[in-house]
C-alpha cells in the first residue's frame, strides 16, 4: 500500500493520485477536500501487470480535476480499515513572477545513500514544493529477473515525500525493463503501469515526452530512450512544442532528460551525443534556461555553452560560450547501489564549471521572472549548506552573463 502523486494536467489544477493495494482491488475512489470546500469524490481506474513470475498488486490511478490554485487539499484512499489520509498543496496560478521552488533528484534507487538524499531534500530549508525527477527510479532491473518487488519497496520508500508533493517523472534506462531472456519484450512495462503522467494534456502521444506549466516555469520532459530522430513522434512533438512556450507567461524554460549532453566523466561518455546533435540548435534558438539530466552518478554543472556550428565539413566542433544556451546540470547523484562515478576526463574541459562525485540533490528556487537561485546540496554537509550554487538570470527577461567563472 503505497501512494504517490504527480501533476495531472498542463496548468496544475489537477493531480494524479496513484496507489497500490495488495490483497483486493478495493475502490478507485479518492475522497478529497480543502478548508474551503466540502468533501468530493473522484473515480479512477485499476490495472495490474505480470513480469516474468511476478504479479503486481492492484495499481490505482485517479485524476482529481478542477482544483483551486494555491490550496491545501486533504485526500483519502482505500476503504474501511485500510483507509489512509494524506495532503498536498496545489501550485499558485501560472504567472511570470510567481516564486516557486523545485527539488531535483536523479538516479535515486533505494540504498542507505538514497535514504540520506531524500532526508536531506526533506530537511533542506529551501523547502522544495515539487520534485523534478530526472530518471532511474527503483533499479529493480539490477536484481535477478528484474525482481519487481523492488518497484514496490521503492514506492514504499519514497511515499513519505511523493504522497505529499508531486514528483515530475522522466524515464531513465532503468525504467526500460527489456528482458527478452525471460520473455519480457515490452519496454517500460513496470514504469508505465505504475507511474502515470499527464502527457495527453500537452499533445504528446506517449508518456515519455510531455510538458507542464507550474507557477512561472514551463517544464519539458524528454526521453533519451525513445526515438528522437527526424520524423519521429518525439521530434515532431518537440518541434511544435517549443514555439508554444510563452515566456511572458512562463519565463523559466526548463528541460529534463535522463542522459546528459555535456558530461566530462568517463561514464556514459558521449551517450547523449546523438540527441544533442538533433535538438541543441532548438535549445539555443528558444533560449532554454537550464537542462537537468541524470544517468552519470555524480554532479556536474556546465557554463552556458553551445556546439552547433559544426556542419560535417568545417571542423568547428568545440563547445563555445553562448549566452543564448542553457546551463547543463547532471544531478544523477541520488545514491543508488551502483555507487559513485569518480573517474573524470582530464583535464576538466573549459565548458565544465563544476564537477564532483558526491551524493546529493539540488534545488531551483525561482524568485521572479529574472532571478532564480540554484544550489547543490551534498549528503555529507548540513541541510542548509550548498556545495555549488549559482544565481540564474533568465535568458528571455534578463539575458545578462551569469557565468560563475572568469574564463
Ligand atoms: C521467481 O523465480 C525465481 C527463480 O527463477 C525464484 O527465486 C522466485 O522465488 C520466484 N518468485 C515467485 C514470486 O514465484
Ligand atoms: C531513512 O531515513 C529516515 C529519516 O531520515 C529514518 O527514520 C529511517 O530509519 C531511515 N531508513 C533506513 C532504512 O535507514
Ligand atoms: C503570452 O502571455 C501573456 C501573459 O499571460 C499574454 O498577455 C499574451 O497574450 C500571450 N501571448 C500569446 C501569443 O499567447
Ligand atoms: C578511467 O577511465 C579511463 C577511460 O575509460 C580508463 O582508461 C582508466 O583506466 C580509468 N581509470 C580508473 C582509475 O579506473
Ligand atoms: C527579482 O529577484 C531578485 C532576487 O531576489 C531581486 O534582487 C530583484 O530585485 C527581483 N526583481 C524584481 C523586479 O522584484
Ligand atoms: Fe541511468
Amino acid at each position: 500500500f503505497k501512494v504517490h502523486i504527480t501533476q495531472g494536467d498542463q496548468l496544475g489544477k489537477a493531480v494524479i493520485v496513484s496507489w497500490v493495494t495488495v490483497e483486493e482491488p478495493g475502490s478507485n475512489t479518492v475522497l478529497y477536500w480543502s478548508a474551503y470546500s466540502k468533501k468530493q469524490k473522484s473515480e479512477g481506474k485499476v490495472t495490474t501487470y505480470k513480469f516474468y513470475n511476478y504479479t503486481s498488486g492492484y495499481i490505482h490511478h485517479t485524476t482529481i480535476r478542477n482544483l483551486k490554485f494555491n490550496t491545501k487539499y486533504y485526500y483519502v484512499v482505500g476503504i474501511g480499515h485500510t483507509e489512509r489520509q494524506f495532503w498536498f498543496i496545489t501550485p499558485p496560478e501560472v504567472g511570470p513572477d510567481v516564486p516557486y521552488t523545485f527539488g531535483l533528484i536523479g538516479d535515486l534507487g533505494q540504498s542507505f545513500d538514497s535514504n540520506k538524499t531524500l532526508t536531506h531534500y526533506e530537511l533542506n530549508p529551501q523547502k522544495g514544493q515539487a520534485v523534478l525527477f530526472v530518471g532511474d527510479l527503483s533499479y529493480a532491473d539490477n536484481y535477478p529477473n528484474h525482481d519487481n518487488v523492488r518497484w514496490d519497496t521503492w514506492g514504499r520508500f519514497t511515499e513519505r515525500s511523493v504522497a505529499y508533493q508531486p514528483w515530475i517523472w522522466t524515464a531513465g534506462n532503468h525504467e526500460i525493463d527489456f528482458a527478452p531472456e525471460i520473455g519480457e519484450t515490452k519496454p517500460f512495462k513496470p514504469y508505465t503501469h505504475r507511474y502515470h503522467v499527464p502527457y495527453k494534456a500537452s499533445g504528446s502521444t506517449a508518456p515519455f515526452w510531455y510538458s507542464i506549466k507550474r507557477a512561472s516555469a514551463y517544464i519539458i520532459v524528454l526521453s533519451s530512450y525513445s526515438a528522437y530522430g527526424k520524423y519521429t513522434p518525439q521530434y515532431q512533438w518537440l518541434e511544435q512544442e517549443l514555439p508554444k512556450v510563452n515566456r511572458s507567461e512562463t519565463p523559466w524554460l526548463i528541460v529534463l532528460m535522463h542522459s546528459p549532453w555535456y558530461n566530462s566523466y568517463n561514464y556514459h561518455y558521449m551517450e547523449g551525443e546523438t540527441m544533442r546533435v538533433m535538438y541543441e540548435p532548438w535549445f539555443v534558438k528558444y533560449k532554454v534556461d537550464v537542462v537537468f539530466a541524470g544517468h552519470v552518478h555524480a554532479y556536474e554543472r556546465s557554463e552556458r555553452i553551445s556546439n552547433v556550428a559544426y556542419n560535417i565539413v568545417n571542423g568547428i566542433c568545440i563547445p563555445v560560450k553562448d549566452q543564448s544556451a542553457p546551463v547543463y546540470i547532471t544531478i544523477g547523484d541520488g545514491g543508488n547501489l551502483e555507487g559513485l562515478a569518480t573517474n573524470m576526463t582530464e583535464p576538466q574541459p573549459a565548458y565544465s564549471a563544476y564537477r564532483e562525485a558526491s551524493f546529493g540533490h539540488a534545488t531551483f528556487d525561482i524568485k521572479n521572472r529574472t532571478h532564480a537561485y540554484y544550489g547543490w546540496h551534498r549528503n555529507q554537509d548540513g541541510y542548509a549548506v550548498t556545495a555549488d550554487s549559482m544565481w540564474f538570470f533568465n535568458r528571455y527577461h534578463h539575458p545578462v552573463d551569469d557565468s560563475t567563472s572568469a574564463q
